[in-house]
């Protein structure tokens, strides 16, 4: 079958990055191993100046019908003046709105030969592979009431209100139990159910979901401050972890400082699965659009060849391929090749083009 790609390359640093994946794109299909249908649009500021818009509509349909979309990153300082609503994250943030992106997926992958740049010993991180999943659409980010009210007093009194309900929370177990399945099986959920009526009912369902069909997979539950310190004492425990929009926002930066590099860091984003089992999904690099480096060819794309790992894993039914694509990574490292972010003496400094191909080189022969 034909899977449908979606490119939105974006700013700065994004088109130079996406081309190495449409390399690797272009390769997997020569091989045979996939076909593809791989269209291309735009996103950001580069939309704004064709359309007005920092997306638009047509994008947004394409979007909608793909099977994987693949985004750069947006923005740089050519449109700092441009209408607020017109900013370049406005097409990233009307895309998780529109394609209703629930699910925010962000590994820490500890590559061994960057071991020795992560926040913790290299014996703790080495070869670390987890996932957090966390929750993107709801809880105390989005809860109403939500205010800043005078007192008589004279004082101020601010709200925010988490909310859960049942379906949120479902549907929030369900993709991460779907991805322990692709990975190591076993599913750690956090939250705070001593103090947090929401913790309580996430308790109930994540294990009322569990034993609806997903049984096979292992379920741990752990107060979310207990995560956290776990996180940072021996993070090779976990495998996949699901916790709220907030606790999930704080423990995947933790996590992305075990890792090494900042610049090394996939993501995904997952929707609701339709009536044929599509599940709508969008994978970008956790950086940026770099504009102090972009256009110069130094660029790291291995954030964006992750991304598209990602892809294959979780949306394009190859597993396999994801694998070998993380072990041609993992392997160009190995030999020495770094692009400036992660250069440091004694290592061979290349820029995006030759990091993107060497990628490739070990991908072929796997
Ligand atoms: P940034 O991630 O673009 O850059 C931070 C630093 O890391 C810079 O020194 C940059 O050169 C370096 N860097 C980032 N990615 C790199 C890569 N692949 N290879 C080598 N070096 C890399 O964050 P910054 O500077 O805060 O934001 C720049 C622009 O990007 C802003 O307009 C911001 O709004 C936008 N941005 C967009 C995001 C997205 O598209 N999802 C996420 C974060 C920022
Ligand atoms: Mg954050």
């Amino acid at each position: 079958t034909t899977k449908n790609i979606l490119l939105l390359a974006g700013d700065g640093i994004g088109p130079e990055v996406m081309g190495e994946v449409k390399k690797i794109l272009a390769l997997i299909e020569s091989k045979g191993l996939l076909s593809f249908q791989i269209d291309e649009d735009l996103v950001g500021g580069c939309a704004y100046d064709a359309h007005g818009v920092a997306i638009s509509d047509a994008a947004v349909d394409k979007a909608q019908a793909a099977d994987a979309v693949l985004l750069g990153a947006v923005g740089g300082p050519k449109w700092d003046g441009v209408p607020y609503e017109h900013r370049p994250e406005a097409g990233l943030l009307r895309l998780r709105k529109d394609l209703e992106l629930f699910a925010n997926l962000r590994p820490a992958i500890c590559y061994p030969a960057l071991a020795d740049s992560s926040a913790l010993k290299r014996e703790l991180v080495d070869g670390l592979d987890i996932v957090i999943v966390r929750e993107l659409t709801g809880g105390v980010y989005f809860g109403e009431p939500k205010e800043i009210t005078d007192l008589p007093n004279g004082q101020k009194r601010a709200v925010d209100t988490q909310v859960y309900e049942t379906y949120e929370i479902e549907r929030i177990a369900k993709v991460a139990f779907e991805l322990a399945r692709v990975r190591g099986n076993r599913v750690t959920s956090a939250e705070k159910r001593n103090v947090m009526k929401s913790g309580l009912l996430w308790n109930q369902v994540v294990t009322a979901t569990h034993k609806a069909g997903y049984e096979d997979v292992k379920l741990d539950h752990m107060l979310a401050d207990a995560l956290g310190m776990q996180l940072v004492r021996a993070p090779k425990q976990f495998d996949v972890i699901v916790t709220d929009n907030l606790f999930g926002d704080i423990l995947s930066d933790v996590a992305s400082m075990l890792t090494g590099s900042l610049g090394m860091l996939p993501s995904a984003s997952l929707g609701a699965e339709d009536a044929s089992g599509r599940r709508k999904a969008l994978y970008e690099p956790v950086h940026g659009s770099a504009p102090d480096i972009a256009g110069k060819g130094v660029a790291n794309p291995l954030a964006m060849i992750a991304s598209l790992a990602m892809a294959l894993k979780y949306s394009l039914g190859r597993p396999d391929l994801a694998d070998q694509l993380d072990q041609a990574i993992s392997a160009t490292l190995a030999d020495g090749y770094r692009t400036g972010d992660i250069w440091s003496d004694g290592f061979k400094k290349v820029g995006t083009a030759e990091m993107g191909e060497a990628v490739l080189k070990h991908f072929e022969s796997l």
